[in-house]
């Protein structure tokens, strides 16, 4: 699809992480981004997702709205099985009613994570936790509906400008501590929010459908992660790594979620850029004291 003047209705890009993101690409590229907020358009009502759709008659649906608090899905899952498992179908239906392109996101938290090379987009789902289970039944139930002009894109370690996230807790914490500890017992793709936006993009550009991995190249612990963000702010702090039972967590993450981005790279002939590179223009833009 090209982009250049075609509107695009952005669920959860007010304040969302990614959702600002795209908007902003989608801006860049000569495109109409409209970001909603969950005050202005609630995925878990149908009334007002129709009416919105008939305020801006948009080319495009993308839902970058989700619930995302790992650990407090643990209590609140009827919450989280409605926003992550309930409404993608809901809004597809209406993409599909309108027959525009409907764009949903994913995550690595699908994955059990007991692999210990990438996994693709044809490995099996078998999550811990009740936020990755939820995530793999909204997967699950698009792919019931089947309908053909949706696009399902699975993301890792989301950071970026907007919203607080890992590298800028990670920093801001450097800067009243010695030292920190960060685990080193698992293993993923950081996904740089302003790469996902713009390789999003390219994907639309190539009509891509179905199911799709997107990160930065290479892959790291969060240890790896906190350690080269401290390198390139120049934070005179230690960070120390420790395993995952120093800091129990409610919600169960996979030890290895690396993701495959060969489908990508096949589809549009481009490869992301390593994390690391991602992770010095994210620092050194929007950090760096
Ligand atoms: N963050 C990660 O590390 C990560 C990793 C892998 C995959 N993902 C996936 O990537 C996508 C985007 O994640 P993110 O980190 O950008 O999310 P985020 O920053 O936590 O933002 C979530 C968004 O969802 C919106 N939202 C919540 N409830 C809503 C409702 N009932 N109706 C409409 N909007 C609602 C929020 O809007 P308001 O603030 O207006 O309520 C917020 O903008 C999600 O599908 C997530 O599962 C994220």
């Amino acid at each position: 699809m090209e982009l250049q003047g075609k509107t695009i209705l952005i669920l959860g890009g007010k304040t969302g992480l990614l959702g600002q993101a795209l908007t902003e690409a989608f801006k860049n590229a000569g495109a109409n981004p409209v970001p909603l907020s969950s005050k202005e358009c609630d995925i878990l009502e149908p009334l007002t997702i129709q009416k919105r759709l008939e305020r801006h008659d948009p080319d495009m649906l993308i839902n970058a709205a989700a619930y995302t608090q790992v650990d407090l899905a643990e209590d609140e899952e009827e919450m989280a099985f409605a926003l992550n498992a309930t409404a993608p179908p809901l809004l597809a239906a209406e993409a599909a009613k309108r027959s525009i392109p409907f764009i949903h996101y994913s995550t690595d938290f699908v994955f059990r994570g007991n692999k210990t090379t990438p996994y693709s987009v044809y490995d099996e789902v078998g999550a811990f936790s009740v936020y990755g289970i939820s995530k793999a039944e909204g997967e699950n139930n698009l792919h019931r509906l089947g309908y053909d002009q949706t696009l399902i894109i699975r993301l890792s370690w989301l950071f970026g400008p907007g919203r607080i996230n890992f590298v800028e807790k990670i920093l801001s914490l450097c800067e009243t501590r010695e030292s920190i500890s960060v685990v080193n017992d698992q293993t993923g793709s950081p996904s740089y929010a302003p790469d996902v936006a713009a390789n999003t993009l390219k994907l639309i550009e190539h009509d891509a459908t179905g199911l799709y991995h997107l990160a930065n190249s290479g892959e790291t612990t969060w240890h790896g992660l906190a350690s080269a963000a401290a390198t390139i702010a120049e934070v005179d702090c230690a960070v120390e790594p420790v395993p995952s039972s120093a800091y129990p967590t409610k919600a169960v993450r996979p030890a290895y979620s690396v993701l495959d981005l060969s489908r990508f790279t096949q589809t549009t002939g481009e490869t992301p850029r390593h994390w690391r590179d991602a992770l010095k223009e994210y620092v050194l833009r929007y950090l760096k004291k």
